[in-house]
């Protein structure tokens, strides 16, 4: 049988228990067990009786006695009737033994496969290329990254896409730039920042002279009608961006299944846009080919209206432009279609800035009428902050580089390491700054909801005290050295484990949690769940290894007590690395 977490044992027992009583349950009944929020309440707290009173005209408490009675959970825990109907359950000290053994020899700690595993697309991160990516492009990225972690672990075929923007207008302003300003010297030495250049020069340009900004036009429309020489300097673009993003990627390990950017769809495009015209979904409207409100539902929830001085008016999406071209939402809707056909995509994840929201309100919407039966949902995330509360900015008013983000992150958590681990060898540290720099970047951006902004603090994400990942990395650490100082071989098996004293209970409760905790990150997409829940892990360690001394402890009770640290470490090391995050063996 496949290890259940206790929340299903004691949902099971409960509608087992319902039988025994003769209540008969609706259809689609859940017995709805929940982690409960104070210890004082018990471990485990079920409403069932309470939803189920209400349905059945009964008096809820009376109800949730007769479950009592028929329930059998003496092997597991304690029960308890409390407030209008809530049925808590307290998990007894041998069922915590049982459970630790149970983890020790459960390589997945708890967490189980899905039944029905979905086709996943998650399209992240998404740079437009020919720039560098900047600080604001961590999010998609990091969020993204760990989502899709976490949805193949919990068995999920999940397919990567990261859906370059290597087709926009930016490229008008790149091949002008290419033809006018470029330094040859230059782009063989630092390809990405010669065209980063290029792109800033011809930026300036364009805001004092009409004149460029046409000429910038007319290499776009060039490049987009097949013109040879700005294809071929599009093409050297693309692979020197290319090139730049994966650095990136390498050092964060992050990967992608495919690269289809938006240019991969261009062929697609026009034919896309005939048959929408030709089946009614979209007409012209000021020379411009567009998708209009389908006219159902309420126009407060329509993305194809908006209120203007009080009326609701048309917010029509264009998919084909006044000049024949096509544009972000045309490529969106043909992407839709390929991973439809291509991929079988049961679900599509677009982790994209907030700001996008009413273009991935539209499309859903269009996809929808055209037929996608797939979910769709568009991740989205707010903004970074400097510490003056505003969007990061460099002095020079840019946003800061990404590249330049990691390494400031590695170099603050050098002096850290300087000051903790000054003894170990240069080349050790280097490593180590690294891993903690890298981490504590990624911490951060997955321990905030993902619809919040927050402040970006070198400093305080760095610091081995706080909601951090030196933090965590520390307590993992702390476990691998305990295994260290042990001056004899110890064999961990699951024979005698006694788990009695409220530090070994604790942890022991928060470790069977991991199992519950993990799924429920896909219900809102929300990995700040995972880093919020290894936080409690590290704490509730800290407080074990405070009060109950492990090495200096003898028999059972010790052996116990390290199988408690080698749970702890798996499950850090687990959790961190679904978050993308390494652990160091010492630090
Ligand atoms: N390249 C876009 C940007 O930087 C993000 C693309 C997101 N994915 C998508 N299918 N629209 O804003």
């Amino acid at each position: 049988m496949e290890a259940m977490t206790f929340q299903q044992v004691i949902e099971s027992r409960l509608l087992e228990a319902f039988a025994a009583a003769g209540i008969e349950l609706p259809e689609g009944f859940k017995a709805q067990v929940v982690q409960s929020a104070d210890l004082r309440f018990g471990d485990y707290q079920a409403n069932s009786a309470m939803a189920l009173a209400k349905r059945l005209r009964m008096n809820p408490r009376e109800l949730a006695t007769q479950v009592v009675e028929a329930l059998q959970v003496e092997d597991l825990a304690t029960t308890e009737i409390a407030g209008p109907g809530f049925i808590n359950f307290r998990i007894k000290p041998e069922a915590w033994a049982g459970k630790v053994a149970e983890l020790l020899g459960d390589e997945r700690l708890g967490v189980e496969k899905v039944e029905n595993p979905e086709n996943i697309v998650v399209d992240f991160s998404a740079p437009n290329v020919a720039k560098p990516m900047h600080v604001g492009h961590i999010r998609s990225t990091i969020i993204g990254d760990s989502l899709s972690r976490i949805s193949r672990f919990l068995g999920h075929n999940v397919i990567t896409d990261n859906h370059i923007g290597d087709w926009g207008t930016q490229f008008g302003m790149v091949i002008y730039g290419w033809k006018n300003l470029l330094d040859e010297a230059a782009l063989k030495a630092d390809p990405l920042q010669e065209l980063l250049r290029l792109y800033r020069g011809v930026n300036a340009l364009c805001k004092e002279d009409e004149a460029v900004k046409d000429q910038c036009r007319e290499e776009l429309v060039k490049l987009q009608s097949g013109d040879q020489e700005n294809y071929a300097i599009w093409e050297k673009c693309v692979e020197v961006s290319k090139l730049g993003l994966d650095k990136i990627y390498d050092r964060l390990e992050v990967t992608f299944d495919h690269w289809l950017g938006e240019s991969y769809y261009n062929d697609a495009l026009a034919p896309l846009v005939e048959t929408m015209e030709k089946e009614g979904m979209a007409r012209e409207s000021d020379g411009a080919l567009c998708v209009f409100s389908s006219g159902e539902g309420d126009p407060g929830n329509d993305p194809f209206k908006e209120k203007r001085d009080g009326e609701w008016s048309d917010l029509p999406m264009i998919i084909r432009k006044r000049d024949g071209g096509f544009n972000y939402a045309t490529t969106d809707i043909a992407t839709v279609d390929y991973r439809l056909h291509e991929w079988n995509a049961d679900k599509i994840w677009y982790v994209v800035d907030a700001r996008q929201g009413l273009h991935f309100k539209q499309l859903f919407d269009v996809s929808k009428r055209r037929g996608c039966k797939a979910e769709l949902k568009h991740v989205s995330f707010g903004t970074i902050l400097g510490k003056d509360g505003k969007p990061l900015k460099t002095r020079d008013g840019d946003l800061p580089q990404l590249e330049d983000v990691l390494s400031d992150a590695i170099k603050q958590s050098r002096i850290v390491l300087e000051e903790k681990s000054g003894h170990l060898e240069e080349e050790e540290k280097e490593k180590l700054a690294e891993v903690i720099g890298l981490g504590a970047v990624k911490f951060t951006e997955l321990s905030h909801h993902r619809a919040s902004d927050y402040i970006f603090d070198l400093e305080k994400m760095v610091a081995l005290v706080g909601d951090t990942a030196p933090y965590l990395q520390n307590a993992y650490v702390r476990t691998r050295s305990i295994f260290r100082k042990l001056e004899e071989e110890v064999v961990l098996d699951s024979e005698g484990l006694t788990i009695t004293e409220d530090g070994e209970i604790h942890l022991s409760r928060i470790l069977s949690r991991f199992g519950e905790v993990l799924p429920s990150v896909l219900d809102d997409l929300r990995p700040n769940i995972l880093a919020n829940y290894l936080l409690d892990l590290a704490k509730a360690f800290h407080s074990f290894f405070e009060a109950c001394p492990v090495l200096k402890s003898e028999g059972e009770v010790r052996k116990s007590r390290l199988v408690l640290c080698e749970l702890t470490a798996r499950v850090l090391e687990k959790g961190l690395g679904l978050l993308g995050i390494n652990v160091p063996e010492r630090m």
